[in-house]
């Protein structure tokens, strides 16, 4: 067995052992973006250890990118399940394939795009972000969508209009984003990772 492509059989955690190992369940163009644009695993650990509070409780990624935060956190906490929703169709395939080469049963990726989900089909959440590639001057994944800054607010108005939905108790784990991104209600309950990453819930 390399260091670089960790055994299928009996050796699941060799995958979890770094970012490095984790990257290699990705085709290259996929581990090239990932400094810039996937969560490291860490922070998946961190974000996810909050969000399971409770044993059943259902996670959504808000863009999901290639699954790396819904395959750690489903790794980390196998009691709850997670779900992604991303719009790029690539990404979802090898979400799935890497999905099914972990063996994990308590993840479900979903290829659409963010207007068209119920938040309220789930319990708690994470948010990389995943808007940001819409403002002018930002590193984008891919040259395969249309840009705006007019995307970008009406993403975040409909994530904030979903998120004020949701009942008290509500958690929300953030990473990178400022707070004038959560809407009213959530309450800064800690942070990790330099403040990177914050820890919300709905009161
Ligand atoms: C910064 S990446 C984060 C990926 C993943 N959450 C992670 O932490 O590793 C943001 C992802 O959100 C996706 N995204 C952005 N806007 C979206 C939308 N309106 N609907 C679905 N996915 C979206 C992008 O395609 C991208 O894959």
């Amino acid at each position: 067995m390399s260091l670089t492509t960790p055994s299928l059989s009996g050796h699941l955690n060799k995958w979890f052992d770094s970012d490095f190992n984790f990257h290699h369940l990705y085709p290259l163009y996929i581990r090239e973006l990932a400094q810039k644009h996937w969560t490291p695993l860490k922070v998946a650990q961190k974000a996810s250890d909050f969000l399971a509070a409770k044993s059943g409780a259902k996670i959504l990624d808000i863009g999901s990118g290639p699954g790396k935060f819904c395959l750690s956190g489903a790794y980390y906490n196998p009691a709850a399940n997670f779900y992604g929703i991303e719009q790029r169709n690539d990404l979802v395939f090898y979400a799935t394939t890497a999905k099914e080469m972990l063996g994990l049963s308590n993840v479900t990726f979903i290829h659409a795009n963010l207007l068209e989900l119920d938040f309220r089909e789930y319990d708690h959440f994470y948010f990389f972000n995943s808007f940001y590639e819409n403002l002018p001057g930002t590193q984008k994944i891919d040259n395969k969508l249309s840009y705006s800054r007019s995307l970008y607010n009406s993403y975040n108005r409909y994530l904030c209009d979903q998120l004020k939905k949701m009942p008290a108790g509500t958690r929300l784990a953030t990473y990178h984003c400022s707070e004038e991104e959560v809407p009213g209600g959530y309450h800064l309950v800690g942070t990790e990772i330099d403040h990177l990453l914050s820890f919300w819930i709905k009161v």
